[in-house]
């Protein structure tokens, strides 16, 4: 059987929710990454550090040490330069995150203009700490497929003119005009890509019928962008690297009349880059994509010991759950070509 054994990876983007939800969730990405950049949407919003380093300890209640949650803080228009400062230099913070308001789930604190925050990222800029960034402009008037390329020309290439050194990550990319953008922009812009983004165009959530476990924001696009995401991922380019982007809801919130944006890929999301890589012919730079560039941009060292990926059919489930909570994992109900050894 062929196999692959790379450097034990990172995954810089995912949610791992809290309560009964967190229970479920974060073994699975416990049980492929060493550490992961959590996202910081909760509801409330992790603001501030205290709570930030309690919600560490309710991860670690339910992954145990091995696992380093890396804890972002959720900007506001009101988010203190301080408290930014004061919780990367205690090692709670890695980063910090702006949601543009109402661009995605638990959103609507977030950053109405991204001059109010000015402040907050000149300090960032200062101390190295990085910024995430959900790419997407909120204007009704732009089509929600047109999101993010608006967001590129709008916001992030004024802000980067005015930051020049503040270390950014455009997360989930999802289309031609952000990969080429992050490609040709100097080292201090990176992107994270989702195993949906490249696996999925839209045609996936219409495919006989409307399909909600394929709608994340952001949306999916034309073929032509997965085509230009796939290009990116692949290439070896130390700017791409791993996210997935894991956005679990219950099946209910995701099956309903107004369904939550959020495809849970965690449970097998190495495999499915890994059978990404394989269908490009590249699985000699899975290794950089999921565990080397990541931390290289973040400054923080590469993790010790490996994982070993089996080239053999992987079935996802059709559904996981605990207790009450039932949850959909991306590509319930397929094979995967990749499956992680354990
Ligand atoms: C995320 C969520 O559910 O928290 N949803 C999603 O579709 N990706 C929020 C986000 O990252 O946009
Ligand atoms: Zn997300």
């Amino acid at each position: 059987m062929q196999t692959l054994t790379i450097r034990r990876p990172d995954d810089w983007h995912v949610h791992l929710r809290d309560g009964e939800m967190l229970k479920l969730v974060a073994p699975f990405t416990a049980r492929q990454f060493a550490r992961a950049i959590v996202m910081p949407n909760l509801v409330p919003p992790l603001t501030a550090i205290g709570p930030a380093a309690a919600y560490r300890e309710r991860i670690w209640e339910s992954t145990g040490r091995d696992f380093r949650p890396l804890m972002t803080c959720y900007l506001t228009d009101e988010t203190d330069p301080d408290v930014l400062a004061h919780g990367f230099d205690d090692d709670v913070w890695v980063a910090a995150k702006l949601y543009p308001a109402n661009a995605t789930t638990n959103s609507t604190f977030g950053v109405t203009d991204v001059r109010n925050i000015y402040p907050a990222l000149e300090r960032m800029q200062r101390t190295g700490m990085v910024l995430c960034i959900h790419g997407e402009v909120t204007d009704p008037e732009v089509d929600v497929f047109d999101r993010e390329a608006a967001f590129i020309d709008r916001i992030l290439g004024p802000l980067m003119r005015d930051l020049p050194e503040l270390k950014i990550v455009l997360e989930h990319i999802t289309t031609e005009q952000a990969a080429d953008f992050v490609e040709t922009a100097g080292p201090n812009l990176a992107a994270t890509i989702t195993p949906h983004h490249l696996m999925i165009s839209r045609n996936a959530m219409f495919d006989r019928g409307l399909r909600p476990h394929f709608y994340c924001l952001p949306v999916a696009k034309r073929e032509k962008h997965r085509l230009a995401i796939r290009r990116a991922a692949t290439s070896g380019s130390p700017k791409f690297f791993l996210g997935t982007d894991s956005a679990p809801h219950s099946r209910k919130a995701k099956e309903s009349a107004c369904g939550c944006a959020g495809i849970f890929n965690a449970p097998y999301a190495l495999e499915a880059y890994a059978t990404v890589f394989d269908e490009e012919g590249a699985l000699d730079r899975l290794e950089g994509f999921a565990s080397v560039h990541g931390a290289n941009f973040y400054g923080l060292p590469l993790n010790e010991g490996t994982v070993t990926l089996e080239k053999n059919e992987t079935e996802v489930p059709d559904s996981l759950g605990l207790g009450t909570i039932e949850l959909v994992p991306f590509l319930a109900g397929s094979e995967l070509g990749w499956s992680l050894a354990d």
